[in-house]
């Protein structure tokens, strides 16, 4: 398999774990399971310590985006970088919390399943506003009104430009960047060249990146090598050896400031009562398994703004602001 069809692969990945750990109750979301084809089982077991990990990656992420929606009032459009079968399009819109305009951006091979997938199920595209009911789809892309999802390579920053400006991305509009796993696959120069361009772009921005850190040691090395075994390469490590070069890869590249935890410190700041019922869901008994897991992920997080609305206040301490 080639590293890019790899690459894509890892959705497949996300996408299956996050459906095994919905279905035994760790957090809801009534549409992850729509990106399956009909007649597939139920998503295959995954260890406990996997679940929770995902518990925390999707909670804590959901914490700094729903500070970005409040800060803006929800006058603001949403970039999510790689975003693979992710469904956060859907959840705010039954939250009541939907952006001026939600753009996806990832492979096309990834892309052209995504929309085959919306095309196809009822659930999902009665969701997505259109005034005259008109949804454009092409192979790769969607658009409608306030929803896009285009194929697009981000190492090539044109593309990726022509790209957005189909999806009538409002460049002075506050905008928050997310990448969930996504930069990681990236060569070290061309992410840095993406989180530049942004920058330069976008006055008012936020952006949260999910990932790998404290790669240097034997976990980091074993976790590379697996997943060199799938031809999957790890090309943007660089980024990922502390907390300190995640954060400095925003601040070096025009972001004003930016913030980054391990995810054991992350776990730590979510709702306990939440983290409460969810520990109940199953029984893990190597509890070493999950520290090691948590401490080689981290949520950083760092913004931007011309004119100061708020955005410099966002934080993972913060959710009981929301
Ligand atoms: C691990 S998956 C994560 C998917 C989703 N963000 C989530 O967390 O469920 C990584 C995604 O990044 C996408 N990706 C990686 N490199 C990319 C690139 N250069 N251009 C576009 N998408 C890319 C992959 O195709 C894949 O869908």
């Amino acid at each position: 398999m080639a590293s890019d069809e790899a690459i894509q692969a890892t959705n497949d990945d996300a996408t299956l774990s996050k459906r095994f750990a919905v279905q035994v109750g760790y957090w809801s979301d009534p549409y992850i399971g729509q990106f399956a084809n009909r007649g597939t089982a139920a998503a295959p077991r995954r260890a406990p310590e996997i679940n929770r990990g995902y518990f925390a990656r999707t909670r804590a992420i959901k914490i700094l985006l729903d500070q970005f929606l409040k800060v803006t009032n929800c006058e603001c459009q949403i970039v999510n970088l790689g975003a693979g079968f992710d469904t956060t399009y859907w959840r705010l819109s039954d939250e009541g919390k939907k952006p001026k305009n939600f753009i996806e951006v990832d492979f096309k091979a990834v892309t052209s399943k995504k929309c085959h997938f919306i095309k196809n199920r009822k659930q999902l595209l009665e969701k997505i506003s259109s005034e005259d009911g008109e949804i454009c789809f092409s192979n790769y892309d969607l658009h409608a009104d306030d929803y896009h999802v285009v194929g697009a390579d981000m190492r090539n920053l044109s593309e990726f430009e022509s790209k957005l400006n189909e999806c009538h991305i409002d460049w002075k509009r506050p905008t928050l960047f997310m990448s969930e796993c996504v930069l990681v696959y990236l060569e070290f120069d061309k992410s840095q060249a993406l989180l530049k361009y942004l920058a330069d772009k976008c006055e008012t921005a936020f952006f949260i990146s999910y990932e790998q850190v404290n790669m240097g040691d034997r976990f980091g090395q074993v976790m590379v090598e697996n997943l060199r075994t799938r031809n999957c390469d790890l090309n943007g490590i660089d980024a990922c050896i502390s907390l300190d070069t995640q954060m400095k890869r925003f601040t070096e590249n025009g972001w004003t400031g930016a913030e980054a935890v391990d995810m054991m410190k992350a776990y730590k700041c979510l709702p306990h009562d939440e983290v409460k019922r969810m520990e109940k869901l199953e029984f893990m008994d190597e509890q070493e398994l999950l520290v090691q897991l948590l401490q080689h992920y981290c949520i950083c997080w760092a913004y931007r703004e011309h004119v100061e609305i708020g955005l410099a206040e966002i934080n993972i301490h913060s959710w009981n602001q929301t």
